[in-house]
This record gives C-alpha cells, structure tokens and sequence, in this order.
C-alpha cells in the first residue's frame, strides 16, 4: 500500500473515517529558499558538476541534514515547462503547466439542489459519484474522462497545444431523459497561487470569458462556449486571494439563492466588494443537464488558436490513435485474447494513471531534534497512488508506477524519477511521503504530515533502474541523466545500509517501530511499506528483517551492474561482494529460516500468544460520570528471542521474489512454493493474500479502530513481483522436473486469477481498488486505486509460460 505517514495508525482507515470537513487546513508556509533551488531552475551543469565533485570528495557540507539538498540531476528534456496538463492529480478535472507559477484551471459542478446544501464536485472524493477515470490519456498532450455522477455522465476531453495553449471539451447528459431535465451549476474557474505572479480579471464583454497575465504566459483569456447559452444563467465572482486548498469554502460562501426565468436557482454574487484584478476567478453556468462546454484557454503572444469543434474532434481523435499504437507497441495486448472487460480495464489502469500524474512545488515538513522544520524546496513530478485518497507523491509506490510508465514514456518516466531523486538530502535520505503545499497537507490530519529523516520505505526504484537500464539505445540517448541517477543511486544505498543497519553486518533493521506501545496487538512497521504485517511483537534493536534484507540484495546486485557502466570496477565488485554476501543461502538460513513452519522469517523478540483485551476508566466529571473503553494488549507468553513462525505470508515470500533462493535449493524452494498454493495458508482464487489464515494475526485488528490491512487482503505489488520472480525461475537451468512444473504452474494459475478478479470488479464497480478481500475477491480500501494495482496491465501484457 501507499507507505503510511509518520508514526500512528496509518493513513487510510484515518482518512475514510474522517470526513473533509473535519480535517485541519494547513496554512501555507514559505519555502526554504536555498542555492539549490536557484541551481535547479537554472539547471547549470558546470555548477552542478563542480558541486557533485564536491559531494564526492566529501567536501565540507553546511547545513544539516534536513536543510540541504543533494545537487539536482538536471532535467532531462528540453520542456519549458508551460506545457498544460491534468497536473492537479486530486481535481476531477484540473489542469496547470508544470511552472511554479502557472494558472490553475478548474471546474467544479453541482445538481441544482432542491433545498438543502450544494453537493460541490470538485476534488476527487471516493464517495460522491458512481465511478470516473481517465479511459485515455498519454499524460502529456490529451485525456478523455468519463465521470458518472448520480443525475448527469459527464465526458471531460482536452488537448494541449506547443504554445501553452488548450482547449477542452465538457459534454454532460442526464441519465434520464424526462420533460423537465434538470438543472446542474458548472463553475469554470482559474487561480494564480499569489497576486506576485500575475492577475485575473472578468472582461467587460457579454462574453463567458476570464482574462489574465502571468510573466511566462503574457496576456491570455479563457473562455467558454455554452451549447445551450439561452437556457442558462452566468453568474461569475472575483476575488483577490484565495486560499487554494479552501477554494470550496471560498466559493460557497458567495452562492446566493435566486428566483430566475428558469426557476430558483444558486447564483454566484460579488456582493458589496468588488475588484478590477485578483487571482481567482470564476464563471458560473447554471444550465439545462443536457448541455456541452467548449473551453479554450489562448494567449496573445500565440500564433496558434487550440483546436475547437469538429478541429477539436479531429485532433482529438488522432491522439487517441497514436495513444492506441503506442499502448499496443508497449503492451502487446491484441493478441491476447482479452475481453472487452478486460481491455478496458487494461487501458483505464494506464491512462487513469498517466492522467494523475501531478505536479508539487514545496517543503515537506521534516523532524529534526524535536522540532519541525522545511525541507526544500521540491518540485515534485510524480504519479500517485489514488486521486482521491493518496493524491500526493509514496516513495515506494512510485517505484511501481514508473515501471508501468517506463514502458509507455520512458522519457516523461525519466522526468519523474530525476525529480524524486532530486528531494535527497545530503545523507542520501529521500522522504516518503511528499506534501509539498496546501492543497496537499488539506489531505492529509497534520500530525501525520512531519516526515522522518531516519525512516526508510522500500527501495521499488531498483527494480525499475535494473529495467530501464536494458535498454542500452535509451541510456545512451540520456548518458549524463543515468549517470547522475546512478550517483543518487548509490548514496541513497548507503544510507540504507547504514541507517537501517541491523545486529549483524548482513542483517537489516526497519526503523520507526514503536517498542513501548501496549496499545497495538502487534506494533507497526510503517517504514516496510507493509504496516501491519505482523513481525516480533516486542520491537528492540536485536531484531533484523527478512524483507529489508531482500531489497537490500536486490539493489546490490542492480549496482553492481550498473556501476560497470556509470562507475568503476571496484565499486561493481564492492556492489558484488554485498551482494554476495546478502544473498549468501546458508547465511540466509542460518538468520532467516525457521524448521518450525519450514519458513523464511523476521526474527526477533517476540511472544506467540498475544492478544487485545479490552480496558475501561471511569471518568468523574460535573454531570456524572462517564465510561472509557480501550485496547490494551496482553501478553499471554513471555517473549523471547525467535524466528517468526507465526505470520507466513509475504515477508516470508522474499526470499523467492527477490530470486536470492538458488534453484538448486529444491526443498526450501518446494518449501515456499507449499505455502504459496495451499489454500489454507496463501493461495486464493484471486490472488495470494499477504497472510496466512493459519496465522493467529489472519484478519486480526490492530487496535480497536485499525482493522488488519496487510492481513490476509491481495495486494498487487506483491503478486507482480511474485509472478515476475515465478516467471525467472521457471527458466532457470539449475531447476528441472516436477518442481519446475510445479512453478509453471502457479505462474499460470496465479496471473488467471489476478486478472479475472480484477477485471471482474472492474466491471462491477468501475474501478481499481487498493487491495482485494481474500475470502470474496471484493474489491477494498481507496479507489479508484490506479497507482500500484494498474500493474495488472504489466502482468496482462505478459506472454503466458
Ligand atoms: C529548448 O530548445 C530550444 C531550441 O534548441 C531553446 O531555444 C530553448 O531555450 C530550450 N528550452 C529549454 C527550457 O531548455
Ligand atoms: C453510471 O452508473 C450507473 C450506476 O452505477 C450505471 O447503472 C450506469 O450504467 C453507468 N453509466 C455508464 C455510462 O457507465
Ligand atoms: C509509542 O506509542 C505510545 C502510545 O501507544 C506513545 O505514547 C509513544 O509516543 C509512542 N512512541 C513513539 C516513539 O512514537
């Protein structure tokens, strides 16, 4: 899942059971205004070069670690960065060039209500409408979207233009055809982050128009086209500041309800105040449902107009053409045999994907000795887990992501992964979690917001470095980009090694437990990107972690490769050695097996009879007294140092998907791939579940509030690495015979079931999902979830063993 936020129960269940409303804003905070950042948009390589020598031969740095920056990998195209795009990941339907200082274009809409409060559409929100996504959309030039909504479908189509120009489309349909169709409110709008950047104004015209300037863009105007104009009813508002993550609120409060030709309607009203110029403008159609916008955002200094009417469906249409060829080149689906379903599905988990790929400029609020401070400024390009949940840039998840991406866009993957590389400190620490502005902390309660500069999250990207780097045309297309990746690369390696040393030298120690809890069954491991998987009950630093260990010797082995190119042979050997001695199997063994269950396992302190109990206060107050109930866990045996025999499940698949199990270890092999297929412990008919149900922590609450996450549930990242593993193994000369059926076979069933069950819910719910019920294959969690589980397309596109 989407690695969890900084210590406490982790995010998603917090945020499902807390209403928007509820949530504390953040109030924007000033950057942290250092060299880098002026480095950074000039992207000067002499600079850059000097420096990174100096970063090498360890040169003096200043600063701490939360304050300073690695030198940036410059970027790797030549994009001005005025290009529009769906960069707002969380709007249903958003649009802003990738420049700090761009225009934000928005649109919002609304039934017209009957009485009562507006039900604003504006943000993505997982409970408003029957499903949308992105069914089209190559992430830079286009996107088609259908958004179902209660009483209206409707399509949100754009293209973009060279000339940070666009042009887009809003088609709404009621969903019954009846005499008297009702009426819906769309708000077209557009926002400057500060009146320093530029200005918005509202033309004198009758035209449904917003005016502006910016220093990039010159003199530029926005406007909208209504099919049914004579119908509807344009109001619009002005306003010199906004807070943008509270543009809602803004917004409502200057709704007025009024009697109109077509009967009472919500108007926008200025009211007393009026102004020439602000940052936000916005124009409100209040308009039959059955209506189409045109909307074209031009400026002055362009020669070129964006397409609109039947040269916007043309244009249209030829993109979604080339997205189709380019789609087929990358993923090989035609002849393949899949359902309609199953298409569709393949083509929304990429496109809602690429669609949601945002753009973040910030600070991450960091911990630094008891306080709080900024940590950057970033610019963040990146996909996200789910637009309306996880909105925002996981570090591990986006190692997944690219992999799907890559095999699109290498470049625009490129673009994202220098970016993420360019948030390193000085230490080689990269932060999980990325919220870098309000609108981003809106999502997110703020005490989870500080990140955690000695806590790591799984290293994805070397999956995706051994990946890209095959191809040896692209790399030498972008030699200096890879070298400087594989720089980054390899200081933040060294900060995992060392920061998350364990006891011995070839053991690893996930950080960030908490080991004085009793308020847990089992405390978190939220640094593991597994949360609540169980592992010793009883965290200490004696304790050393097979999944840690297993990432660590997959990333070795990807240095030790890639440093034959971008370093020199002794630090490929030094990669080699560590590698060596990572995946070393009767090392492996001696720290990680277990005879009790025939097992890899975590080990630890730890008791195999816990439990929660519950625990009640009385509490005296001025009206009587009252009740308090909470979870306090017992313990029933007396830990003590051990493997972790009782939790079967991924960390114990580790060792098989990081390949580090030799396919002349026939029983151990044997011994995994048992646990893998027997229905009472992993397997299940849509996919392998993070726990078997013969573990006592099988479906088992964490806390009262925080019901089991990673187990027992189907996560796809793990059956993707799984099936990938599977797929390697099964072509291995060292294995022969029956065990080597036997893994063919499970690939086969494993990659049938993944793909049935999702496209299965896909049909019935519109959307991809976080994670999958083990028992009925359901669909739970965020949704629609097209960050790690549109994998499925990677496993889809797969030639069957
Ligand atoms: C991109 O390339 C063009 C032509 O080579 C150049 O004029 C322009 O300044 C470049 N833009 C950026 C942002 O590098
Ligand atoms: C919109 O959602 C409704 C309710 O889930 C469904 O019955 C209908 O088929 C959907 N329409 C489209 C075009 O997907
Ligand atoms: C561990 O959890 C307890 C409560 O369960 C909390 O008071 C404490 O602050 C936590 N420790 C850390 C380091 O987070």
């Amino acid at each position: 899942m989407p690695a969890p936020m900084a210590q406490g129960s982790n995010r998603p269940r917090l945020l499902q059971n807390r209403p928007d409303k509820n949530k504390q804003g953040g109030e924007r905070r000033g950057f942290f205004s250092g060299p880098f950042f002026y480095l950074f948009v000039l992207g000067a390589p002499v600079v850059l070069a000097c420096l990174a020598l100096k970063f090498l031969s360890g040169g003096e740095v200043r600063g701490s670690d939360t304050e300073v920056l690695m030198p940036p990998i410059p970027a790797p195209v030549n994009d001005s960065g005025l290009t529009w795009g769906t960069l707002r990941a969380q709007h249903y339907f958003g649009l802003r060039t990738r420049h700090p200082h761009s225009p934000l274009f928005g649109m919002m809409w609304f039934d017209q209500p009957q009485g009562g409060h507006p039900n604003v559409r504006h943000w993505c929100n997982q409970n408003e409408l029957n499903s949308y996504g992105w069914t089209h959309a190559d992430g830079r030039t286009f996107g088609r979207q259908t958004l179902n909504d209660t009483t209206v479908l409707l399509q949100t189509d754009w293209v973009n233009t060279d000339e940070s120009t666009f042009s887009a489309r809003v088609v709404s349909k009621p969903h019954k055809k009846s005499k008297d169709t009702p009426r819906v409110n769309f708000y077209f709008y557009l926002a400057l982050e500060s009146p320093s950047h530029g200005r918005l104004r509202l033309p004198k015209s009758k035209e449904i128009a917003i005016e502006g300037k910016t220093e990039e863009l010159g003199e530029f105007k926005l406007k909208i086209e209504s099919s049914q104009r004579d119908e509807s009813i344009v109001t619009d508002l002005l306003l010199p500041r906004v807070n943008l993550a509270k543009i809602n609120d803004h917004v409502l409060q200057k709704m007025r309800v009024s009697q109109t030709p077509h009967g009472i309607a919500y108007v926008l009203a200025q009211g007393e105040q009026k102004f020439e110029e602000g940052t936000f403008a916005v124009m409100a159609i209040n308009a039959p449902a059955d209506s189409q916008f045109e909307i074209t955002f031009t400026r002055s200094s362009s020669s070129d107009s964006p397409p609109t009417g039947v040269a916007f469906e043309k244009e249209l249409q030829l993109r979604v053409e080339r997205f189709e060829q380019r789609f087929e080149t990358a993923f090989n689906l035609a002849e393949k045999n899949y359902s309609p379903s199953e298409s569709a599905m393949a083509r929304v988990a990429l496109s809602n994907m690429l669609g949601s790929i945002g753009v973040w400029h910030g600070s991450n609020k960091v911990k630094k000795s008891g306080s709080i401070v900024p940590y950057g400024p970033h610019m963040l390009l990146s996909a996200v887990p789910s637009r309306p949940f996880f909105p925002r840039g996981f570090l591990w998840d986006e190692g997944f992501h690219q992999l799907l991406i890559s095999r699109f866009d290498p470049v625009l993957s490129l673009e994202c992964v220098t970016a993420w590389l360019n948030t390193m400190n000085v230490n080689g620490w990269i932060p999980r979690e990325m919220i870098l502005s309000a609108e981003a902390e809106e999502k997110v309660p703020s005490e989870y917001i500080p990140q955690d500069p000695t806590v790591a999250n799984p290293p994805s990207f070397f999956y995706l470095l051994d990946t890209v780097t095959r191809d040896s045309m692209f790399v030498n297309q972008h030699r200096a980009t890879f070298s400087a990746i594989y720089f980054k690369a390899a200081k933040w390696y060294k900060w995992l090694m060392t920061s998350q040393a364990g006891r011995y030298s070839d053991s690893l120690r996930w950080r960030g437990r908490n080991g004085t809890t009793i308020r847990e069954l089992n405390p978190k491991t939220l640094a593991s990107g597994l949360d609540d998987f169980p592992r010793a009950s009883h965290p200490n630093d004696k304790e050393y972690h097979l999944d840690l260990r297993c990432w660590m010797a997959v990333a070795s082995r990807v240095l030790a490769r890639l440093a034959e190119t971008f370093s020199t042979a002794d630090e490929a050997e030094s990669y080699r050695r560590k590698y060596t001695e990572l995946s070393n199997f009767d090392n492996l063994v001696q720290r990680h097996w277990t005879e009790e269950g025939k097992q890899f396992a975590d080990f630890g302190l730890h008791s195999l009879n816990v439990r929660l109990a519950e625990k009640k206060k009385i509490i005296q107050g001025h009206h009587g007294n009252t009740v308090e109930t909470w979870m306090e866990r017992v313990v029933d045996e007396p830990p003590k140092e051990r493997h972790m025999s009782d939790a079967m499940g991924y960390v114990g698949l580790f060792p098989l998907i990081a390949g580090i199990v030799p396919p002349t270890e026939h029983a151990k092999l044997k011994a995994i791939i048992g646990h893998l297929n027997d229905p009472e412990e992993l397997w299940t008919p849509f996919g392998i579940r993070s726990l078997s149900t013969l573990s006592p922590y099988y479906r088992a609450h964490n806390t009262k509030d925080d019901p089991a996450y990673w187990r027992g549930s189907i996560w796809m990242p793990i059956n993707y690495l799984l099936l990938r593993s599977l797929g390697e193994y099964a072509v291995e000369p060292g294995l022969e015979g029956q065990l080597r059926e036997e893994i063919v076979a499970t690939h086969r069933r494993l990659k049938k079931a993944l793909v049935a069950n999702l496209a299965k819910e896909f049909t019935r719910t519109g959307y991809l999902w976080e994670h999958y019920d083990d028992k009925t294959g359901e669909g739970k969690g965020s949704h629609p979830m097209t960050g790690w589980t549109s994998l499925v397309l990677m496993v889809m596109s797969e030639d069957d063993l």
